[in-house]
């Protein structure tokens, strides 16, 4: 029996995963936040701060800036510098500020996280899109497909590591490759790294884009987050690292007058999240893989729909196109089942569901789903 195991009711609470379906029983296994307590020393740590009872403005403090610095070193070998760190309540924001900050053409590879779309048309920067491609091996960049997106105009490239919906957590040679493309092309690579603590294969490891090499470093802008892992979204906080000044000047300046402090209570579970909570983390990381195995199972043994292996994230994306269905994510909703639509990815035919809930849940969500493909 694991701590994950117990389900927590989240009905009629604030979440906006399970008020969607208010009233309905459909199981939401859409949005990407997880049925899961936050671990306890960052609930500990919330209690200290709010006996204090004082919530004005915040600020980083030294023991914060050290927790997240030897992280970064211990899980990826990645040193940085205190002052290569902008605090930002989320990285939707950070997406946008980037386009912003950089003048000029964005590009991205699809199916992406919708933000990725939206980021350049609020920013009013035009979008080229260059699609991943499906391989025996699992999910791969297309570089003609880049090269031939490319304008000479292009300054930013957003990139999704590891990739949410897809699942894969890019490899060096695959990073590699694309700062060798950012380099030959003067691409900013803004490297959305929000999902780095949830590789789910024993044998992969997250490197940081900005590791790879001072040139990479250079030329990027990596966003962070202890809010996906540690499962405390609702906190907004979240980071920046741009070791460039420059770059990182440009990028506080379109910040200014937008973007406020970021919230007291984030910043206090962040530290120790990050410092504290490696036990909760292990454990979790072995819940999520089982969970992933049994979501799996079920789709393969399914007819008309496939899925590639999750090496990352707890979000299965699933390809459903052979069923015929003409709106796929109702389809799935009238037999109880609430996933995300393929078609707010760039990837209509498609659905992606987030396994990170208790395994009761989700043996009786992918009984919905059996059954929900059976009747298509
Ligand atoms: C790749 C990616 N980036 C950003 C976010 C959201 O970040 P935030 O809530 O910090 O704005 C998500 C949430 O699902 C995500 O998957």
């Amino acid at each position: 029996m694991s701590t994950f195991d117990t389900p927590i009711d989240r009905r009629d609470s604030d979440s906006i995963k399970w008020g969607k379906y208010a009233g309905r029983d459909i199981l939401p296994l859409w949005v990407a936040d997880m049925d899961f307590a936050a671990p306890p020393p960052v609930i500990a740590a919330l209690q200290r701060r709010i006996e204090h009872g004082v919530f004005g403005y915040g600020g980083p403090w030294p023991s914060l800036t050290e927790s997240v610095l030897a992280h970064l070193e211990t899980e990826y070998s990645w040193r940085i510098e205190p002052e290569w760190i902008v605090w930002l309540p989320g990285l939707v924001s950070g997406l946008n500020i980037a386009c912003r900050a950089v003048d000029g053409e964005v590009l991205t590879a699809t199916p992406i996280y919708p933000p990725f779309l939206s980021a350049p048309y609020f920013s009013g920067r035009p979008l080229h899109r260059a699609e991943l491609v499906r391989t025996e091996n699992g999910w791969r960049f297309d570089h003609a497909a880049l090269k031939s997106a490319l304008t000479a105009a292009t300054r930013l490239f957003l990139l999704c590591h590891p990739h949410n919906p897809v699942g894969r957590c890019w490899n060096r040679d695959e990073l590699l490759d694309l700062a060798a493309f950012a380099e030959a092309n003067d691409l900013v690579v803004c490297s959305d790294e929000i999902h780095c603590g949830l590789v789910l294969d024993a044998d992969k490891r997250h490197i940081p884009f900005a590791s790879l090499s001072a040139q990479a470093a250079k030329r990027s802008i990596t966003l962070m987050a202890p809010s996906k892992t540690f499962n405390i979204p609702g906190l907004g906080c979240a980071f920046a690292v741009i070791p460039d000044a420059k770059l990182r000047h440009r990028f506080e300046r379109a910040m200014a007058g937008i973007v406020p402090h970021v919230n007291v209570l984030g910043l206090a579970a962040c530290e120790v999240a990050y410092r504290d909570s490696g036990d909760w983390h292990h454990e979790l990381i072995d819940y999520l893989r089982a969970n992933r195995d049994l979501v799996f199972a079920t789709v393969s043994q399914e007819k008309g729909v496939k899925m590639t292996p999750v090496e990352a994230t707890y979000l299965a994306w699933i390809d459903v196109r052979e069923l015929g269905l003409v709106k796929p994510a109702e389809h799935f909703e009238a037999h109880g089942l609430g996933l995300s639509d393929g078609a707010d990815f760039g990837a209509p035919g498609w659905l992606r569901m987030n396994f990170g809930c208790p395994r009761s849940t989700l043996e009786e969500a992918l009984k919905r789903f059996s059954i929900a493909c059976r009747a298509a």
